[in-house]
């Protein structure tokens, strides 16, 4: 992190049902109001957006949805519009997270759409890219998270991009407690870096924000957001608990203050 504001998100999935999520909203609300240095984040089910978008609009707490769809309206059973997420007093959205790419096939080019979609519409948007272990395997990872970067940039403009977060998550370390190592996670966030600088030219190669996700627990933050290039975390597990998810926020706004 060099003198960009660290944000701490949780990505929930699809877990807690409605008294849940508000439960551990309120106490991931009132465990950071303190935190006056870094940004904090929650993406709850859509279930529960309408809930706590409401209920905790007047705290500093940030709230996403975990999807949206492309469409402004129309014939998409099952699908929730931006308007619909807007309408929840939310304005932001985790789009291509990996879960979304291999398990409900969304493609680059799916995910590239919703993304442009969404920050024409004014959302802030957390962009997820990251290679498999297949792919890690066969050191393909430089290549395929270019790919994924290229196809989500290549049509965004000046104004769109400002609102644009990416998440480097790689794929071999969600949800299975293994963690990319500090060096590995910060190796792929400068490439990302360089061709974000590459596309959009070098101030927004600096300023944009870079979260690593992946297994991210209270023992391997500190290390991992010491790193110059990670600016922050997308943590799925750990932000379940608010002892956790709180902790790993305490962690960042220490961090936080002694660098800036
Ligand atoms: P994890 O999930 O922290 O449970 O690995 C991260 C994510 O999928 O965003």
């Amino acid at each position: 992190m060099i003198g960009r504001r660290l944000l701490i998100a949780g990505n929930w999935k699809m877990n807690l049902d409605l008294y849940g999520s508000y439960q551990l909203a309120k106490m991931v609300a009132e465990g950071t109001k303190s935190f006056e240095n870094i940004d904090v984040l929650i993406s709850p089910s859509f279930i529960s957006l309408g809930v706590i978008g409401q209920k905790l609009k007047d705290t500093e707490l940030l709230i996403a949805a975990q999807n949206c769809h492309y469409e402004e309206s129309g014939a998409f059973t099952g699908e929730i519009s931006l308007d619909m997420i807007r309408s929840t007093g939310v304005n932001w959205v985790i789009i291509g997270h990996s879960e979304r790419r291999a398990l409900f096939g969304e493609s680059d080019e799916i995910v590239a759409k919703k993304i442009k979609y969404a920050l024409l519409n004014r959302f802030h948007v957390i962009g997820c890219v990251g290679e498999s272990l297949e792919q890690r395997e066969n050191r393909e990872q430089e290549e395929v998270v270019q790919k994924q970067l290229d196809t989500i940039l290549r049509d965004l403009s000046e104004g769109e991009l400002e609102n644009l977060v990416i998440a480097y998550e790689p794929v071999w370390a969600i949800g299975t407690g293994k963690t990319a190592t500090p060096e590995q996670a910060e190796e792929m966030h400068e490439f990302i870096r360089k061709i974000v600088s590459k596309i959009a030219g070098e101030d927004r190669g600096k300023s944009i924000l870079i979260l690593y996700g992946g297994s991210v627990s209270l023992r391997n933050a500190e290390e991992l957001l010491n790193q110059t290039d990670i600016d922050g975390a997308l943590i799925g597990g750990a932000s379940l608990e608010a002892e956790s998810f709180n902790g790993i926020a305490a962690i960042a706004e220490d961090i936080s203050k002694e660098q800036g």
